[in-house]
């Protein structure tokens, strides 16, 4: 990685002309990036419903990202004065010393159809099974598209749930997306397989939706830091003692998390992925031992360098949706040159792992209104 140039010096037009160069953007794209909120009224009203203006936030740019030996430019979105900074200084440090290395268990979603007003749940759960066959055929209709894209629903989960308000038989359809998000394909095949499994189970359906606990669809990043690197032994057991504050302790977990999402969903928002999708999951996975724990984890290894992993569902999509309706998100997506979702959520991770990084060895240290609220002051004189 070059030396980065130092971006506080500079105006925002030199950054968009540094970033621009850097990205390979063509004249109009350039445009693009000055239209200052990036959506026209008319594009707004497409989007949601009710629309009665559009509501423009910062983006920033983090360099010298590295993720499995490449390097990137990744945009974030957010109103938090310190978390580009944070995210960037983690980078840095990674970077230093390899970078994130990062894997994806594939873009599988689940879809969850509920059948209720079943008498004899466990049976009616083999009965689905043993349809199986039948149910996929049907469930593959609904995207020809993905299909032909060598995606598609390919299995079929059943569960009995005995409840308050009876049994109830839970079927849950797995689903490759490939490079979508792919909520509203899942959704619709709950939809279209719903009336089938109520025949086949005698039972009622109620809801077909997909579930955000996309625990198929991970992404997992790892990353070692030198202690010389860091800033010596004292850095490294501090991060080590606040990593156990918050595996022992659910208040701390919820903020070292908040921490660590600041890092990731502002780069889902800046290319037009649903953070709410993304912060339900985390969160619903950061629960799933029935204890809230951190999604991160520090550890020290042999040589008294700190090695931090991260591994949380990452249900993003470089097509379709806002990505494509969004003009700035399609184009801060072009910026940082990846190739499939599962690149895009690697990247996600490891901006979320970086800032979490960065996070704690400033809470280990000093603290973050001691490090950055001189700078913040500076910017609000000048
Ligand atoms: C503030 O947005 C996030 C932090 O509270 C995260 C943390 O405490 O780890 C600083």
């Amino acid at each position: 990685m070059d030396k980065l140039v130092d971006f506080s010096s500079m105006s925002v037009e030199e950054r968009r002309d540094w970033v621009s160069q850097s990205a390979g953007f063509t004249p109009e794209q350039q445009n693009l990036l000055r239209q200052e909120g990036g959506l026209s009224l008319e594009t707004a009203d497409s989007m949601i419903d009710n629309v009665i203006g559009t509501y423009a936030l910062p983006i920033g740019v983090i360099r010298g990202m590295v993720v499995n030996g490449k390097e990137y430019l990744v945009p974030m979105v957010c109103e938090e004065p310190w978390v580009v900074s944070c995210a960037e200084k983690g980078a840095k440090l990674a970077a230093q010393c390899s970078g994130f290395h990062a894997t994806y268990t594939g873009s599988i979603m689940i879809s969850q159809i509920q059948i209720t007003q079943v008498t004899s749940p466990h049976v009616a759960c083999l009965k689905i099974l043993e349809h199986k066959r039948e149910i996929l055929e049907l469930a593959n209709q609904a995207d020809p598209v993905l299909i032909s894209l060598g995606g598609g629903a390919f299995d079929v989960e059943a569960k009995p749930l005995d409840t308050e308000v009876g049994g109830m038989v839970i079927t849950q359809l797995l689903v490759n997306t490939k490079d979508a998000m792919g909520a509203n394909t899942v959704n619709t095949i709950a939809e279209k397989v719903a009336p089938l499994l109520a025949q086949i189970t005698g039972g009622k359906a109620y809801l077909r939706i997909l579930s955000n606990l996309a625990v198929h669809r991970l992404a997992r990043v790892h990353v070692s830091v030198s202690e010389e690197v860091l800033g010596g032994s004292a850095v490294v057991e501090g991060i080590l003692a606040a990593h156990a504050f918050a595996w022992n302790d659910p208040f701390r977990a919820c903020t070292s998390n908040k921490g660590t999402m600041n890092g990731a969903s502002p780069v889902a928002c800046a290319t037009g992925n649903d953070i709410r999708a993304l912060e339900a999951g985390a969160h619903a996975y950061a629960a799933r031992s029935g204890v809230y724990r951190p999604i991160t984890c520090w550890e020290r290894n042999y040589s008294g360098d700190l090695e931090g992993m991260i591994e949380l569902p990452m249900a993003v999509g470089i097509v379709g949706g806002t990505t494509r309706t969004h003009p700035m998100a399609g184009l801060l997506l072009r910026m940082m040159h990846v190739e499939s979702a599962a690149e895009l959520g690697m990247v996600i991770a490891a901006t979320g792992l970086a800032e979490n990084l960065w996070t704690l060895r400033t809470l280990a240290t000093g603290g973050l209104q001691a490090e950055f609220v001189p700078s913040l002051e500076r910017r609000k004189e000048t």
